[in-house]
């Protein structure tokens, strides 16, 4: 069965918010074709993941110390109930992401960069050795999709003046590749000048806007519809 994990992050309402309809409107293609079954939502600005604290960096500490070590042995080397708490709300979301076939992200551009909501996810999700099998050190996401859908309320396209402030595609880039997702799987969709039809002073790329909201729709649709490649291998830790 494929399967799709389904994140938001937009503080915005499901009705006003692009990336989230978006999204929402990915998850909907995907559902046609696959049904229901496969299908995991988390919202983190409705369901915020709590930030890592000093109990999950011990635990990651000693973990990492040890080399590879398989999550089902991370629950026997806490030494705090602090400890066990940290990874009672870590080892979930490490599972829903190693399940996932396509990791979908709603991501919109706060301050240049990702929302807080998705950088505690991404923190507390990254616990040492997570991705890795632990015997072979094989990478277990090489194989996983990943779609990340920005919107932004400038525009941050190549070319344009403000392409030097965009670190929500570099760093999203550098994160996933290292976590060990293959180029070749990772797709970013942008629907820029999100704010042309609100701030006065943008009225004028109103156009460009709707442009772009276009082919992000165009993309995000045929994303949605195309197969995932090679994801045959089961993920054995
Ligand atoms: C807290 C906050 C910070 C923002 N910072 C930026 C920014 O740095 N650059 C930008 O182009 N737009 C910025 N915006 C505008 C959003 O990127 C834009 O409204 C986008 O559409 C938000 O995504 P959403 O529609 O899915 O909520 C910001 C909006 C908020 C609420």
């Amino acid at each position: 069965m494929t399967s799709l994990l389904h994140v938001d992050s937009s503080a915005t309402d499901a009705g006003d918010s692009i990336s989230r309809q978006l999204t929402a409107g990915f998850a909907q293609v995907w559902r046609k074709l696959h049904g229901a079954d496969g299908y995991r939502y988390r919202d983190l600005a409705a369901d915020p993941v709590s930030l890592v604290s000093p109990a999950f960096v011990s635990l990651g500490l000693r973990v990492e110390r040890q080399g590879a070590v398989p999550l089902a042995k991370v629950a026997g080397m806490t030494e705090t109930a602090a400890e066990e708490r940290e990874w009672a709300l870590t080892l979930p979301l490490i599972e829903e992401m190693l399940a996932a076939d396509t990791v979908l992200l709603g991501v919109p551009m706060y301050n240049f960069s990702v929302p807080a909501s998705l950088k505690a996810w991404i923190d507390r999700i990254t616990f040492p050795g997570a991705f890795l099998a632990s015997g072979t050190g094989e990478r277990l996401l090489r194989r996983t999709r990943v779609v990340v859908v920005t919107a932004r309320g400038g525009c941050y396209a190549p070319g344009t003046p403000r392409e030097g402030f965009d670190f929500q595609t570099p760093y999203l880039r550098a994160y996933f590749t290292d976590l060990g997702v293959s180029e070749e799987n990772l797709h970013f969709v942008h629907a820029e000048m999100t704010r042309a039809g609100d701030v006065p002073q943008l009225a004028r790329f109103k156009p460009l806007a709707a442009d772009s909201l276009t082919a992000a729709w165009t993309a995000v649709t045929e994303l949605a519809a195309r197969p995932v490649g090679g994801r045959a291998a089961a993920r054995s830790r």
